[in-house]
């Protein structure tokens, strides 16, 4: 496919798309397509043929359409009504009411401009709610490929990494590190043979804003990689995807298919000397295998382990040549960096975080789902205005971002705004979006002890710090929620979150500690409770009235 077939492909779409008067967009991401949405299409299909209706409403199967905890979702265009928890029995009924009776069903009704939605700002969620993630047409014509075309067709390597470099995008995976830099640096490895590979294995317990891209955007990624691709110089990627995703691997195996049969990856892309092609690699499902040197050994076929660092993938990467690594979201901020340029991403979000983030909101909130926001939005707007307050008007406790690697965040913070640094200073980490909320109802040293056995499980055992000092952590963690342990054992727990933080290898042992620390700076109350009173403050743990000795363990 050339430039000019793209514009046709795009115009012919719209074309199709403006003699419809209304479209119904049905949810297919996830959570909506395993409670029944894959089903729909059919019946709402249906339903318009029986009504004579199927030449003035079409009928898409689109993404993740945000509010997944009342899924299945279907929404109707241009009206922008969403019908929440639609199913196979009622589906036909909605479509009916709505064009048929004329008498719409009103409960569970959410509208386009509620404040969940009017809050957020879209880039890399931006068309979820129009393109048909199965079809490649579908994405061309809300805009796709055409970044693409613009770099292989208008601008140079450089210049490419030179927009990156100056819309000041950071890395989405969790460390947040500069993505230009990253690219000049493997686009400047004197190496005939470099990598590009795709972060996709999202380990985080609760996250998944990285397999709705890859659901319901497949495209968007593709693209933003094979953009990477021609400015670092690289002619083969690699997508790592856990085999947890099987959603995800079949429309990313499909849109790579599709992309391949139309020019847009292999040899001679859109007409020009530029060839790349992309493969998908399938983890097991470790969370260390997110770590990127354990993910590269993981594609090479050994066991996913984490190495020390230097030498960083971009010098010494997949099978020791250079090879760009970058998360799902980072890749799929591209396109709009190369549409809209640099500085008009810079406009957007704070002075250091840059842009939005998609974060998966969760816990003891009304509307828990997908959302992307400008970076720089507080947490109080995050809970009760685009998370539509907490659940049983209940006090709001606490949120922990970052997930296993995060922290928590009293409710003295709520107005503290939402960005790389911000969350840093008050103890905790953006990470990848785990947004999870919690009500007076949570036990923070149960929130802590839930983090640490999921590090101590998922420790890979090469070094004695993390393989040792988090199942230690666990068991003490155990121990004062259970009313057995002392004062020693507290001050154990905590001599070694510092000495696991300080002495691990990779990353993972690094910041295993923080939901421990972080507890114990804003929720120290709740340690002493249960160890010198054997009470729990938030009636969660089952803390007996145990006799207790000074022993370690
Ligand atoms: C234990 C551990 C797990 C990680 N898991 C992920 C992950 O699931 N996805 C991801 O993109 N980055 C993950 N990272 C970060 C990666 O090592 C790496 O920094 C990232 O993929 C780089 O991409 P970015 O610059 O676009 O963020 C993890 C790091 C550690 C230490
Ligand atoms: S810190 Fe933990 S996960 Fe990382 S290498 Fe050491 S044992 Fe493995
Ligand atoms: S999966 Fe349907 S709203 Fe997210």
């Amino acid at each position: 496919m050339n430039v000019e077939e793209l514009k046709d492909i795009y115009q012919k779409q719209n074309d199709v798309l403006s003699k419809y008067k209304h479209r119904i967009l049905i949810c297919g991401g996830a959570s909506c397509h395993s409670l029944g949405s894959v089903s729909f299409k059919k019946i709402v299909e249906d339903v318009l043929a029986k009504y004579d209706l199927k030449d003035s409403v079409a009928v898409v199967n689109v993404g993740c359409l945000g509010l997944c905890g009342k899924g299945p979702l279907v929404k109707i265009e241009p009206e922008g009504i969403i019908y929440t928890n639609v199913s196979v029995e009622n589906v036909a009924d909605i479509v009916e009411r709505h064009f048929v009776k004329r008498t719409p069903r009103e409960d569970g009704v959410m509208r386009a401009d509620d404040p969940f939605y009017r809050k957020q700002f879209y880039i890399v969620l931006k068309d979820f709610s129009n393109v048909d993630p199965a079809d490649l047409n579908s994405y061309i014509a809300f805009g796709g490929y055409t970044a693409l075309a613009k770099s292989l067709l208008e601008m140079s390597r450089q210049d490419v990494i030179e927009e990156v470099k100056k819309s000041g995008l950071r890395g989405r995976g969790g460390a947040g590190f500069p993505t230009g830099i990253k690219w000049e640096t493997v686009s400047k490895q004197p190496s005939e043979t470099k990598f590009v590979v795709c972060n996709g294995d999202e380990g985080d317990p609760g996250a998944f804003m990285d397999r709705s891209v890859m659901e319901s955007m497949p495209h968007r990624l593709l693209e933003g990689m094979t953009i990477a691709a021609y400015a670092v110089g690289a002619s083969q990627g690699f997508i790592y995807v856990r085999a947890e995703y099987p959603l995800a691997i079949e429309r990313l195996s499909k849109a790579i298919r599709d992309a391949r049969r139309a020019g847009l990856l292999g040899t001679n892309i859109m007409g020009t000397n530029f060839s790349f092609d992309i493969s998908i690699r399938v983890g097991a499902g470790a969370f260390v295998c997110g770590e990127e040197t354990a993910l590269l050994a993981s594609i090479e076929g050994k066991r996913g382990m984490p190495r020390q660092r230097p030498p960083f993938p971009a010098e010494k990467g997949l099978w020791g040549y250079p090879t760009l690594i970058n998360n799902v979201e980072t890749y799929a901020n591209i396109y709009a960096i190369i549409n809209n340029g640099g500085d008009w991403f810079a406009s957007i979000g704070t002075q250091k975080s840059k842009g939005t983030k998609v974060f998966a909101l969760a816990g003891k909130i009304n509307n828990t789902g997908l959302v992307e926001v400008p970076m720089g939005v507080t947490i109080r707007e995050m809970i009760y205005e685009i998370g539509g307050g907490i659940q049983g008007g209940k006090k709001f406790k606490a949120v922990q971002t970052g997930g296993p690697s995060g922290g928590c965040i009293p409710e003295k913070f709520i107005d503290l705004p939402v960005d790389y640094e911000s969350l840093r200073e008050v103890g905790s980490i953006m990470g990848s979006g785990g947004f999870i909320v919690m009500d007076e109802n949570t036990c923070m040293v149960d929130v802590a002890k839930f983090f640490m056995e999921f590090c101590a499980d998922e420790s890979c055992g090469k070094c004695i710090p993390c393989r040792v000092g988090t199942v230690i952590m666990k068991d003490i963690l155990q121990k004062i929620t259970d009313g057995r342990a002392t004062m020693r054992d507290y001050q154990n727990l905590k001599d070694l979150a510092y000495m696991v933080r300080e002495m691990s290898l990779c990353g993972l042992g690094q910041t295993a500690p923080n939901p421990v620390l972080s507890s114990i700076m804003y929720f120290e109350e709740e340690y002493l409770a249960h160890i010198n009173e054997r009470r729990c403050i938030a009636n969660v743990c089952e803390v007996k009235q145990f006799d207790v000795v000074n022993t370690y363990l």
